[in-house]
């Protein structure tokens, strides 16, 4: 969630009104009003979410949760932050920043695909719960021949490594071959899941992208590293599966 307060210059900034600069501008003018006060210092501490700040008689549109649909590219971390490598997180704005987003769950590193960044830790925590068995669809490049065989025994859940038997997944075959291409639907989100999935029937993944979660699909018109807001709809999808 946001922080409580953070600096005005910051916020204005953030919502596109000119940078630090201009901002403390604004606030010499006498044009920016915090609950109906002229605001005193463009350095002064303002919480977004209850205060009402105006910048020329216009209301802030401030609102408490952004969600962001990704189309990950490979290379980059599902995560807030690293000392090394770049996140999903670094490919955003400022202005989407400010909301402290963290992306639903996790991509590998050299996973592609829909990735919803948001905000809203309870909705997130919904669709992650094991309890509400989300679908997930994936398209898998595969290293080998998949089989009716491997499709079946996706059907039954397979027994991983460690020895964690998955829910049932259905896997349908694209195109067969020496490489194969696959999409798979899985319930649940264990570590690497897709990959020691094929693994469990000796085949490995070479390329994996996520087009579905729920039943929000990635944006065809999104290229790799490209993001977008969800949609109301799109939204609204996202909470219909998990209620
Ligand atoms: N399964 C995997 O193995 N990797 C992912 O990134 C997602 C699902």
């Amino acid at each position: 969630f946001m922080a409580d307060t953070q600096r005005l210059d910051k916020i204005l900034a953030n919502f596109g009104y000119g940078t630090r600069k201009e901002v403390k501008q604004l606030v010499k003018q006498g044009k920016i009003m915090i609950d109906g006060i002229p605001a005193a210092d463009s350095a002064m501490h303002v919480n977004p979410e209850t205060s009402i700040i105006e910048v020329e008689g216009e209301k802030l549109n401030y609102k408490e949760y952004i969600y962001i649909m990704m189309n990950k590219p490979a290379g980059v971390i599902s995560a807030t932050f690293d000392n090394k490598l770049k996140t999903v997180i670094d490919l955003l704005p400022d202005q989407y920043k400010v909301f402290n987003p963290f992306p639903v769950g996790r991509l590998d590193i050299d996973t592609e695909g829909l990735l919803i960044i948001t905000n809203d830790g309870a909705l997130a925590h919904m669709l992650l719960s094991p309890k509400k068995s989300v679908p997930k669809t994936y398209y898998v490049l595969v290293e080998g021949k998949v089989t009716e065989e491997d499709i079946k025994s996706f059907s039954k859940g397979i027994v991983l490594d460690d020895g964690y038997k998955t829910l049932p997944a259905q896997l349908k075959i694209l195109k067969q071959g020496e490489h194969s291409e696959t999409e798979i639907i899985i319930y649940e989100g264990k570590f690497h899941q897709v990959k020691r999935m094929f693994e469990s029937v000796d085949k490995k993944v070479k390329y994996l992208r996520r087009l579905v979660m729920g039943s929000v699909a990635l944006d065809e018109k999104l290229e790799i590293g490209q993001f977008r807001e969800l949609t109301q709809e799109e939204l609204q999808m996202l909470h219909d599966c998990v209620n």
